[in-house]
């Protein structure tokens, strides 16, 4: 018989309903109109398969973009529904017979990449452009074992924060270990030891500054929410304010922005600079680098499409790198570094199951004050009850 379980969903027509509700604008959406408690059916257990029980999952900025569907309408494009969810943490509950590496009782994290291509990089990404796949919004799943790792519960972080990392810390590796690779071709250690780091606001941005200061380097975090400023310069991070700068809206914003780096890098600059946001941030980014720099990006959720003077970078050897998200491998490897380098800020309320839609509407209007937790599970398991925390 088959089972199913309670699962959000984003659908073609909600979308539809909502961008009608509000004149067609996709700022002025209240996501919470659009992501809808549902029911999905289960897939039956494969050899190969594990069924999970969903304990917690992080609210992650790619619903935002499929419940707009600001950049492309992925429900329309999945056949009118896709169940979203890539980042969570679960306890198996059954094993398929060939599953050698997980038993029940386990507690794992997932990874989002749906579809490896021949170096590892994500052709698609899980629960959201793979056919077939559907998220960990829901409080039971079914995946094949090379889709989850075990969790790091020793690690010295909670469970909350354990539930932070799955997609933005493998994302924030890779970034950091192909920008400073990148950055080392240009320029080698030997010639320079300590390198400047800027990252615009956002939960990727601050585990990127937390593996530059684990490596010694200057980190600087450029955000709109003294919050989150305040959090990262318990890590000696510099924090400085967005806002000061009014969000890079004019040129003059731009060249206090750059004025300002100059002063507090002793005139360097910054070596890399991490930006996840684009639109207005990529401008400021490209102002304050230093010669040989790396301005790196996963993200684009102030704007898809940039401007740049190619003359000017290429005078100063600047090099602009896109990424997706990191390999299978390179997600154990960063689950390596949870607790010893990646310790997230986390938003201060612990969201229950039936607040999915309202987290994910707080997320919309930038309101909270680090990386968002859903607890997707009422009774958790002895094997975590030491690490639970606050909840
Ligand atoms: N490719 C991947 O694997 C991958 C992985 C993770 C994320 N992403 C993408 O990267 C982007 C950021 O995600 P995230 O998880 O790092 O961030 P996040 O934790 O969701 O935070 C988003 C940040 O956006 C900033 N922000 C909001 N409105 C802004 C505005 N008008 N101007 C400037 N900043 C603004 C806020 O910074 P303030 O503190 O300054 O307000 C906020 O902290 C998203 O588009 C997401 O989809 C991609």
């Amino acid at each position: 018989m088959p089972r199913t379980t309670r699962a959000y969903s984003i659908s073609a027509e909600s979308i539809a309903a909502e961008r009608e509700r509000v004149g067609g604008d996709p700022a002025k959406m209240d996501v919470s109109n659009v992501v809808k408690l549902d029911e999905l059916e289960l897939r039956d257990l494969g050899p190969r398969d594990v069924h999970l029980r969903i304990l917690a999952a992080s609210a992650e900025h790619n619903i935002d973009h499929a419940a707009t569907a600001d950049t492309v309408n992925i429900a329309e494009m999945r056949g009118g529904r896709i169940f979203p969810g890539n980042s969570a943490l679960g306890e198996v509950i059954a094993v398929g017979d060939q599953v050698t590496r997980f038993r029940e009782g386990d507690i794992v994290i997932t990874h989002c990449n749906g579809d490896p291509d021949e170096y590892g990089f994500p052709l698609r990404i899980w629960a959201y452009d793979m056919p077939e796949s559907t998220g960990w919004y829901a409080e039971e799943a079914v995946v094949g074992d090379w889709q989850i790792i075990p969790a790091p519960l020793n690690c010295g972080l909670n469970l909350w924060e354990i539930a932070a990392l799955p997609l933005r810390a493998p994302t924030a590796y890779h970034m950091w270990r192909r920008a400073l690779g990148m950055y080392r071709l240009k320029v080698p250690r030997e010639r320079q030891a300590v390198l400047n780091v800027l990252g615009f606001g956002g939960g990727v941005s601050e585990l990127f500054l937390q593996l530059a200061r684990a490596e010694g380097h200057n980190a600087f975090f450029c955000s709109g929410s003294p919050e989150r400023r305040a959090a990262l310069e318990k890590f000696g991070v510099v924090g400085i304010d967005q806002k000061a700068f009014n969000r890079f809206a004019s040129d003059d914003d731009v060249k206090a922005f750059r004025k300002h780096v100059r002063e507090i890098t002793d005139g360097r600059d910054m070596h890399i600079v991490c930006d996840m946001l684009r639109g207005p941030v990529f401008a400021a980014g490209l102002a304050a680098s230093a010669r040989q720099g790396v301005n790196t990006s996963a993200g684009w959720q102030l704007s898809q499409v940039l401007e740049y003077n190619t003359t000017i970078l290429s005078v100063k050897q600047i090099t602009l790198d896109h990424t997706h998200y990191e390999t299978i491998q390179g997600c154990w490897a960063a689950t390596e570094l949870y607790g010893r380098v990646f310790q997230p800020t986390i938003h201060h309320e612990i969201y229950s199951f039936e607040d999915v839609p309202r987290a994910f509407h707080e997320m919309h209007e930038n309101t909270q004050t680090g990386i968002p937790i859903i607890r997707v599970a009422e009774d958790l398991p002895d094997a975590v009850s030491g690490i639970v925390g606050e909840s």
